[in-house]
């Protein structure tokens, strides 16, 4: 069963209930979902493998460490996960890019896949998905799928609010994909939007309200 962490720091409850208030702008939204995403990363690259290294300080050589092992990809589920590739990046600058083109569609719920481009080599690479928000989970699924069809075997989920009907079904169809969020809220709506949620992501880091 894929792990959920929920990376509660009081940094990331603090800008989620700043995030969540309707009151507040494009302009301080975007710049939101991006310092959680790279509190989120910083999280998720916990587990990352070092390898022992030398350097050499004003002083003296150091016997210390570095980052070994898997190069990383960044893949946002367009829209909303747009927001959150600067914040991966901001740590993990050396990471590439992907993108899945993805939207729900507004009477099934059912995700439509419209994009895929991927780094050539995402097969070696360890994954970073990113899309604000789990709600069913069939975007999450469905972009785990293309990564998978792809080649990628290392792949991590990462979130900014998640609906435990969305963190389910994504754990009974890749069990494999640990998840983190930064909150895990109570539910849906009819229409399918997590309460209490922030509303639509997309719409409200692009301004398509
Ligand atoms: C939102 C969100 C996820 C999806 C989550 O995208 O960014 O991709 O919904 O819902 P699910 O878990 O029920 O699949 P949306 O379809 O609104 O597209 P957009 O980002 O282009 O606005
Ligand atoms: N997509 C969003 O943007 N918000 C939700 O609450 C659910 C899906």
């Amino acid at each position: 069963m894929a792990v959920v962490t929920e990376v509660d720091h009081p940094l990331i409850q603090h800008k989620l209930t700043i995030l969540r208030n309707k009151e507040v702008g494009t302009k301080e939204f975007r710049a939101l979902v991006d310092e959680i995403a790279m509190l989120l990363t910083y999280e998720a690259s916990r587990d990352l493998p070092l390898e022992e290294t030398t350097v050499m300080t004003p002083v003296q050589q150091a016997q210390t460490k570095q980052l070994a092992g898997k190069k990383l990809a960044v893949v946002p589920i367009l829209r909303a996960g747009l927001g959150m590739v600067d914040g991966v990046l901001q740590l993990i600058p050396a990471a590439k890019v992907g993108h899945i083109g993805m939207y729900r569609d507004e009477s099934t719920l059912q995700p439509v896949e419209y994009f895929v481009k991927l780094p050539e080599d995402i097969a070696e690479r360890e994954v970073f998905l990113v899309d604000p928000m789990l709600a069913t989970g069939g975007s999450a699924v469905d972009g785990i799928n293309a990564l998978k069809k792809r080649g990628a075997t290392s792949i991590k989920l990462l979130t900014l609010v998640s609906a435990p009907v969305g963190i389910k079904t994504v754990q009974a169809a890749h069990p494999d994909v640990p998840i983190y969020t930064a909150a895990i809220d109570d539910g849906l709506n009819e229409q399918g939007y997590i309460v209490p949620g922030l509303g639509d992501a997309g719409d409200r880091l692009f301004g398509t309200l």
